[in-house]
């Protein structure tokens, strides 16, 4: 079983628009990235790209899409999926708005019953 735990990690208008951040806590090790989009919408994914690892998070946004840093393969940003002829996939982190505040869900493995 899983349970969700939602972590505020602060407003919207903290990220730049059509940017992101790395979030200074990770998901299993790895590093998260939330990402803001020209149209004020948002996204996060583990910050590594399905390639060699390059940090989306310094990528370029365009559209849904993240282009990554290093050898300019694109990742859609609702899907993690690397467009073709790339392939590959980067995990997705549910993410959401309320208030203005920006929530990330954790899933945590719950200790058997
Ligand atoms: S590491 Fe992202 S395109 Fe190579």
């Amino acid at each position: 079983m899983h349970d969700v735990v939602w972590k505020k990690i602060g407003p919207l208008s903290n990220i730049p628009v059509r940017g992101a951040r790395r979030l200074c806590f990770g998901l299993g090790g790895k590093p998260i990235a939330v990402f803001r989009t020209g149209e004020d919408k948002f996204f996060a994914l583990v910050d590594e790209c399905p390639h060699k690892k390059g940090p989306l998070s310094e990528g370029i946004v365009s559209g849904n899409t993240i282009t990554c840093p290093l050898h300019n393969w694109v990742i859609g940003l609702d899907t993690g999926i690397a467009a073709e002829p790339d392939e590959g996939k980067t995990q997705t982190v549910p993410v959401k708005l309320e208030n203005g505040e920006l929530y990330i869900g954790l899933e945590l493995e719950r200790a058997p019953a």
